[in-house]
C-alpha cells in the first residue's frame, strides 16, 4: 500500500518505519524543515531502540521517504495517517490545532479517494471536525473527490515502540464506511497474529477508548502510590503488597509499581484533557481529579525525602541523580519526575550531578544554561562520575545499567552513603548490609 504519515514524531516515525518494514511505501511528512532534512540524511530525532536501523534499511530500500508536503509523494496515498502532537492547551484540553492544520493540508492536496486515519490522541468527536475541514478545502477547489475518516488510536509505549507496533495486544479502529474497513483490514491483518484482536467500532467509541485506557493505567499508578504511602506509615512493604495484589487474576500485576509518579507525553496531558472533557459535559471527574492530584504530590516525594533528611537549606549538599527521562528506553523528558526534583532542589541551593544513559543531549537543551554554566547542575558523562563527593544518590529512572550498581565503587566515591530509590529498584537489605542508608517508596 501507499501510505502517508503526517507528523514525524514518536508515533509518526514508528508508524512509518514499521509499515515500510512490512513492505508498504511510506512517506513521513512534517512541517519541521530541519527534522525532514535530517531524516533524509539518516539522522533520527528521537531515541527509540531499533528505530534508527529500521529507518535506515527501509530508506535504503526506497520504501521510506521524508517530505514536507503530500504533493511531493510520487504515488497517491491509499491511507493518510495523522500523527501530529495534541499537547495540552492553556485550559488543559487537547490542543487540536495541529490536527486541524494537517486536515487542511490533506484537503488541499487530495487527488484521489483515500482513508484519513487519526492516530493522534484526539477529543471525542474530532473525526467529524477533521472530515469537515477536509471537505471545506475540497469544496474550495470544487473537487468531487471522496474520502473517509477513521480513528485508530495508538497504544505504543516509548522504549518498546517497535515491538508494541509489530505485535500489538490489539488494534482499535473506529469507522463508519465499508470501503475504509476493507483497506484497514488489509493493512492490519498481516501484523496481527490474532486477527480477532482487530476491533472495529464506531469512531467516537475508538476516540474514547484511548483516553479511557490511559486514564485506567494512570489510575492504577496513582492508586498504588497512595497505598505505598500508607505502607510506609504503617510498616508494610509495598513491594510485597503489590505482588500479593497483582496475583489476584481480577487485578493482575501490570502498572502496580510504586514510584515517584508518572510523566511523559501522554498520561499527564490525556488525564487533564479527560478531566476537562468531563467538566464540559457536566460529569464531575472525581476519580480522575484524584489520580492527577496524587500524581502531582507523588512527583514531590523524592524532594520531600531529601528535605526530611537534609533540611531546607541544601547549599552544602551534593545530590547525584540517576535517570532523567520519564521512563527507561527513551530520551523523552516531557513531564518527567526528574524535572520536578531538580527544579525544587535547585531552588533550595543544592548542587546536582545528573546522568542518564540516553537523555543527556535533550537535558543539555532543556535545563537553563545558567544552571549548567554555574555548575549548580552538572550533566555527567558516566553514571559513576555523578557520585563523586555526593551526599545522596537518587534513582529517578530505572534504566538497566543502574540495576546492579558497583556498591564498592559507590562507597568509595560518595561522601555520604545514602540511596533514595524512587523506583524501588534495589534490595534494601542488601544495601543496608553494604553500609548504605536506604529509602524507597512505601517500604515500611
Ligand atoms: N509518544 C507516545 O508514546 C504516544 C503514544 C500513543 C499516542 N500518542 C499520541 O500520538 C500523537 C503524536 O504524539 P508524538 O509523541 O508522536 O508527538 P511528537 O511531538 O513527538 O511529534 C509530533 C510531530 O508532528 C509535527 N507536526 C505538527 N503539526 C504538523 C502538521 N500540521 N503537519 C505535519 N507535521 C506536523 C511536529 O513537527 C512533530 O514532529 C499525540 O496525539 C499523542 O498523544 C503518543
Amino acid at each position: 500500500m501507499n501510505i502517508a504519515v503526517i507528523g514525524a514524531g514518536y508515533v509518526g516515525l514508528v508508524t512509518g518505519a514499521c509499515f515500510a518494514e512490512l513492505g508498504n511505501h511510506v512517506t513521513c511528512i512534517d512541517v519541521d524543515e530541519q527534522k525532514i532534512k535530517n531524516l533524509q540524511q539518516g539522522i533520527v530525532p528521537i531515541y527509540e531502540p531499533g528505530l534508527d536501523a529500521m529507518i535506515a534499511s527501509n530508506a535504503a530500500q526506497d520504501r521510506l521517504h521524508f517530505a514536507m508536503n503530500l504533493n511531493e509523494m510520487s504515488m497517491l496515498p491509499n491511507i493518510i495517517f495523522i500523527a501530529v502532537g495534541t499537547p495540552s492547551d492553556e485550559t488543559g484540553l487537547a490542543d487540536t490545532k495541529y490536527v486541524l492544520r494537517a486536515a487542511e493540508h490533506i484537503g488541499a492536496s487530495l487527488n484521489d479517494y483515500c482513508v484519513v486515519v487519526d492516530k493522534s490522541t484526539v477529543p471525542v468527536g474530532m473525526a467529524d471536525q477533521v472530515a469537515a475541514v477536509i471537505q471545506r478545502e475540497l469544496d474550495k477547489r470544487v473537487s468531487p473527490i471522496v474520502f473517509d475518516v477513521a480513528s485508530n488510536p495508538e497504544f505504543l509505549r516509548e522504549g518498546n515502540a517497535i515491538d508494541d507496533f509489530m505485535q500489538p495486544d490489539r488494534v482499535i479502529v473506529g469507522l463508519d464506511s465499508a470501503r475504509a474497513k476493507q483497506i484497514l483490514l488489509d493493512l492490519y491483518v498481516p501484523i496481527l497474529r490474532h486477527p480477532e484482536r482487530l476491533y472495529f467500532m464506531n469512531i467516537k467509541d475508538a476516540e474514547m477508548t484511548k483516553y479511557a485506557a490511559n486514564a485506567m493505567l494512570a489510575t492504577r499508578i496513582s492508586f498504588v502510590n497512595e497505598i505505598a504511602l500508607l505502607c510506609e506509615k504503617m510498616g508494610a512493604d509495598i513491594e510485597q503488597v503489590r505482588i500479593g495484589m497483582g496475583s489476584d487474576a481480577r487485578i493482575g500485576p501490570a502498572f502496580l509499581q510504586a514510584g515517584c509518579g508518572y510523566g511523559g507525553s501522554c498520561f499527564p496531558k490525556d488525564i487533564r484533557a479527560l478531566i476537562k472533557m468531563s467538566e464540559q459535559h457536566g460529569v464531575d471527574p472525581l476519580v480522575l481529579n484524584a489520580v492527577e492530584v496524587r500524581n502531582h504530590l507523588q512527583k514531590q516525594f523524592l524532594f520531600n525525602k531529601i528535605k526530611q533528611i537534609f533540611g531546607e537549606d541544601l547549599s552544602q549538599i551534593k545530590l547525584a541523580i540517576w535517570g532523567l527521562s520519564f521512563k527507561p528506553g527513551t530520551d523523552d523528558m516531557r513531564e518527567a519526575p526528574s524535572l520536578v526534583l531538580i527544579e525544587e532542589a535547585m531552588q533550595h541551593g543544592a548542587h546536582m550531578m545528573a546522568y542518564d544513559p540516553v537523555a543527556m543531549p535533550h537535558a543539555r537543551q532543556i535545563f537553563p544554561q545558567t544552571w549548567l554554566a554555574s555548575n549548580q547542575l552538572v550533566l555527567c558523562d558516566h553514571q559513576y562520575d555523578a557520585l563523586k563527593e555526593a551526599d545522596a544518590l537518587i534513582l529517578v529512572t530505572e534504566w538497566k545499567p543502574f540495576c546492579y550498581p558497583d556498591l564498592a565503587m559507590m562507597k568509595h566515591l560518595m561522601r555520604r552513603h545514602l540511596v533514595i530509590d524512587g523506583r524501588n529498584q534495589y534490595d534494601p537489605k542488601q544495601l543496608r548490609a553494604a553500609g548504605f542508608e536506604y529509602y524507597g517508596v512505601g517500604r515500611g
